[in-house]
C-alpha cells in the first residue's frame, strides 16, 4: 500500500521552508491540491505524483531532482559564487532548499550543458572518475584550428601538475577557428589548459553534450532549464 505523509512534511521534502514554516504555509491557505485549500497540515498524501499548488504555482511532488540547465556565460557553478551570479540563482528558490547542485563544474565564462540534482548517489555517479562518462566541449579558438593542434590533443598534451600527458578522446576541426573535443576526465580548465599546451588559446567555450546526452537536442535557451525525462536519465545512465 502507497505510504501517506502528513502535508507538512511533503513540503518540507520539496524545500519549501521549515516545518514550521510549511505549516504556517498551509494554515494561511496557500497551499492547494485538486483546486481546493488544503488548511489542515496534517492531512495525509500519497506523494507519489502529487500535484499541489503554493501561492498558485505549480508543482509535482519529486522524491529527487534532476534537471539540466543550459548554463549562460559569466555564471559560476559555485555554490557560494564570490564575483558572479550563481547559476542556483537561475532555479526555483525552493530547489536550493533542497541542496540541489551542479553535477561538476563549468567554469563562470564557460556555456552549455549542466546537469544538477539533489541525488547524492547520482552526483556521485555521473561525476566520478571510474565511470568515465565523455564530456564534448565545442572550443572557438583564438588561432586557426590546424592539423598539427588536432595530432597533439589526440596524441596527448602535458599539462602542469600531471604526471602523464593528457589526451583527447576524440577531437576534429568544425571550423577555420572552432574545434569540438571529447574528454573522459574533468580536471581543473581542462580544455583551456590543452587549448595552451597544444599552442593555441581559448577564447570562447561550449560544453555541448555529456555522454550520449546532446545540448543541441534539448531545445533550451541559455539561462533555461528543465527536469531531466526518463529517457533523457536513460541515456545518461548507460555505459
Ligand atoms: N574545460 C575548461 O577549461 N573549462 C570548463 O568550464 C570545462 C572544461
Amino acid at each position: 500500500m502507497a505510504k501517506k505523509i502528513s502535508l507538512d512534511r511533503i513540503l518540507q521534502s520539496q524545500g519549501f521552508g521549515s516545518r514550521k514554516g510549511c505549516r504556517e504555509l498551509v494554515e494561511d491557505g496557500d497551499v492547494r491540491i485538486a483546486g481546493e485549500a488544503v488548511t489542515n497540515w496534517r492531512t495525509e498524501f500519497d506523494p507519489d505524483g502529487l500535484v499541489f499548488t503554493v501561492f498558485d504555482e505549480t508543482w509535482e511532488y519529486r522524491e529527487h531532482l534532476y534537471l539540466v540547465l543550459n548554463k549562460p556565460f559569466d555564471y559560476e557553478c559555485s555554490r557560494k559564487p564570490s564575483s558572479h551570479p550563481g547559476v542556483l540563482t537561475l532555479l526555483p528558490q525552493n530547489f536550493e532548499w533542497r541542496d540541489v547542485q551542479p553535477v561538476g563544474r563549468l567554469d563562470y565564462d564557460t556555456t552549455g550543458l549542466l546537469l544538477l540534482s539533489d541525488d547524492g548517489k547520482f552526483i556521485h555517479a555521473q561525476s566520478s572518475p571510474k565511470r568515465h562518462q565523455p564530456k564534448t566541449y565545442v572550443a572557438t579558438t583564438a588561432e586557426p584550428v590546424t592539423d598539427k593542434l588536432v595530432a597533439a590533443l589526440l596524441a596527448g598534451v602535458k599539462l602542469h601538475d600531471e604526471p602523464a600527458p593528457i589526451a583527447a578522446l576524440s577531437c576534429r576541426k568544425l571550423a577555420e577557428n572552432s574545434i569540438e573535443i571529447v574528454l573522459e576526465q574533468g580536471k581543473y580548465h581542462q580544455v583551456k589548459r590543452m587549448l595552451a599546451a597544444a599552442g593555441n588559446h581559448c577564447a570562447a567555450l561550449t560544453r555541448s553534450a555529456i555522454g550520449q546526452l546532446q545540448l543541441a537536442d534539448l531545445n533550451l535557451a541559455e539561462g533555461e532549464w528543465r527536469y531531466l525525462t526518463e529517457a533523457e536519465l536513460a541515456l545518461l545512465n548507460q555505459d
